[in-house]
């Protein structure tokens, strides 16, 4: 288990844009499990490689969600969105700060496994929330950028509370 240190605002290596992945290979699948690592121990929902430091288009996910489980997602693209939803977020990168960001409802995303395998996947709500949140951070985008509506830590509490199905993870933090 090795764990990554995780860039905060306003280190501006999260506003640049992450290249895309060539090598499937033993510096990616490392990289991969040391972000899974460092997702667990600071209880985020999702992480992109750019957060801790790699500007590589690669993302790791666990909702907590057992019918979701562990995904990982190397040059992924969104190639079909449906409908909208407004949820509250947070990220890793931008601590104790809260907000309503406009995501798809439903996307569907294409991108490659640790191996370099095509693969497609679609998802819908906290999901596609997440997802949406990471290829944001591959192109330099954090969710205060995009966010309508920032909140303070008493009504994020609050937001929480009315959401009871995202409490498995004390805070929903991509
Ligand atoms: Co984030």
């Amino acid at each position: 288990m090795a764990l990554r240190n995780i860039l905060t605002l306003p280190d501006e290596t999260l506003t640049k844009k992450s290249k895309e992945v060539i090598s499937f290979d033993d510096k990616l699948w490392v990289l991969l499990d040391d972000m899974y690592d460092t997702l667990q121990k600071h209880e985020g929902v999702g992480i992109a490689a750019v957060q801790v430091g790699i500007l590589r288009r690669v993302i790791v996910i666990d909702t907590g969600e057992d019918e979701d489980g562990v995904i990982e997602l190397i040059n992924p693209e969104i190639i079909q969105t449906e409908g909208t939803q407004r949820e509250m977020e947070g990220c890793l990168s931008c601590p104790d700060m809260w907000g309503y960001v406009k995501r798809p409802e439903y996307i569907k995303v294409k991108y490659m496994n640790r191996y370099g395998k095509p693969q497609t996947k679609e998802a819908e709500e906290l999901l596609a929330i997440v997802i949406s949140h990471e290829i944001d951070h591959l192109n330099g985008v954090v969710f205060p950028d995009v966010a309508d509506e920032m909140v303070d830590e008493k009504e994020a509490e609050a937001e929480r509370e009315r959401k009871p199905h995202r409490k498995k993870k004390r805070r929903v933090r991509e």
